[in-house]
């Protein structure tokens, strides 16, 4: 296997995970007949060549694949899929493999979606689903890029930042998905922050503690996991020259939504990803805070 410049020990929660797996006939783990997913390879010759290049520059993104490593024949499902964020998954995986089901709150936006490359398209409230188990059925991987907006931060009680994000990641367990990618926010959690993220708590303070309690309920559930928490979103290209950090790295900045995209659809078959929490910014540059990791496709580094 390729892409992976770090040596991750393995945790002592995954091996639990993997026990629990085959105590209950493994239904969390990768599907009957399939292969586990980080020993698939790919022939992306060309991608190689990239990788090969970026891996020069230690700390900055590093990823091999334009699918983001999907399989042909995965079901993506993309909470959030309307949003700004959400669009860019879309740009870079729709239209291509693998099958993305994009969910959204409102049944006028289904057509939107589709001509922006869903393949199919849920419409469900989080914060009140009427059937998110039939939704997930069949996922592989759970993309969640949703959050309030601005109007709805200090008016209501219950944010899908949190108790909708947790309702999600229940569905996903239930539905025995092999992994669940959450975009939080820099300042989520108790790790030292930069100032810049510490001032996020005094504008949207709600929603960052409800994006905490989702964090913490995704590290507990027994699926692999991957939070990234970028600064301050931008539109325009992705630059893949991003800073990934440990969390309390105290990064502040900017990141394209483009660039977070590209994490998010990588992230499930990054071997270093694997149960990891990241800050990310691109602007400006943290070379010196930045891990080496790999974002890509095993076998095509
Ligand atoms: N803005 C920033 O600078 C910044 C910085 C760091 C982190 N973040 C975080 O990054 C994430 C993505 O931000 P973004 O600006 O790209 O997204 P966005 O444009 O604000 O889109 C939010 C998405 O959430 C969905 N959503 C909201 N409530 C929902 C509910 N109850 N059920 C289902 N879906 C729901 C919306 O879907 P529908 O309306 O179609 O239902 C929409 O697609 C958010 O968590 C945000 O807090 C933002």
């Amino acid at each position: 296997m390729a892409q992976q410049s770090e040596a991750l020990p393995a945790t002592a929660r995954a091996d639990q995970r993997e026990a629990l797996g085959n105590a209950n006939g493994d239904q969390r783990g990768p599907r009957a007949g399939r292969e586990p997913r980080a020993k698939r390879p790919t022939s992306r010759e060309a991608e190689r060549s990239e990788a090969s290049e970026r891996a020069a520059d230690p700390g900055s993104l590093r990823v091999a694949s334009p699918t983001g490593g999907m399989e042909p024949d995965d079901v993506v499902f993309l909470a959030g899929a309307s949003g700004g964020t959400g669009r860019e998954v879309l740009r870079s995986l729709g239209g291509r493999e693998p099958t993305i089901r994009a969910l959204t709150r409102s049944a006028r936006k289904r057509e939107r979606l589709r001509a922006v490359g869903a393949d199919d398209v849920v419409v469900e409230d989080l914060l009140d689903p009427a059937d998110l188990g039939g939704a997930l059925e069949g996922v592989d991987v759970v993309l969640s890029a949703v959050g309030s907006g601005v109007t709805e931060v200090f008016s209501s009680g219950q944010f899908v930042d949190g108790a909708g994000t947790v309702a999600l990641l229940e569905a996903a367990v239930e539905a025995g998905v092999d992994a669940f990618v959450m975009e939080s926010a820099l300042g989520v959690g108790d790790e030292p922050a930069s100032a810049m993220a510490a001032a996020f708590d005094l504008f949207i303070g709600p929603v960052q503690r409800a994006k905490a309690d989702a964090e913490a309920a995704i590290r507990e559930a027994p699926v692999r996991h991957t939070i990234l928490r970028p600064g301050v979103l931008t539109g325009g290209a992705r630059t893949d020259d991003v800073t990934v950090a440990d969390p309390g790295a105290k990064l502040w900045g900017f990141v394209p939504r483009a660039d977070v995209a590209r994490l998010m659809a990588a992230a499930p078959v990054t071997p270093a990803a694997a149960d990891r929490t990241f800050e990310v910014v691109a602007t400006p540059s943290f070379r010196d805070r930045g891990l080496g990791v790999d974002w890509g496709v095993p076998g095509s580094g």
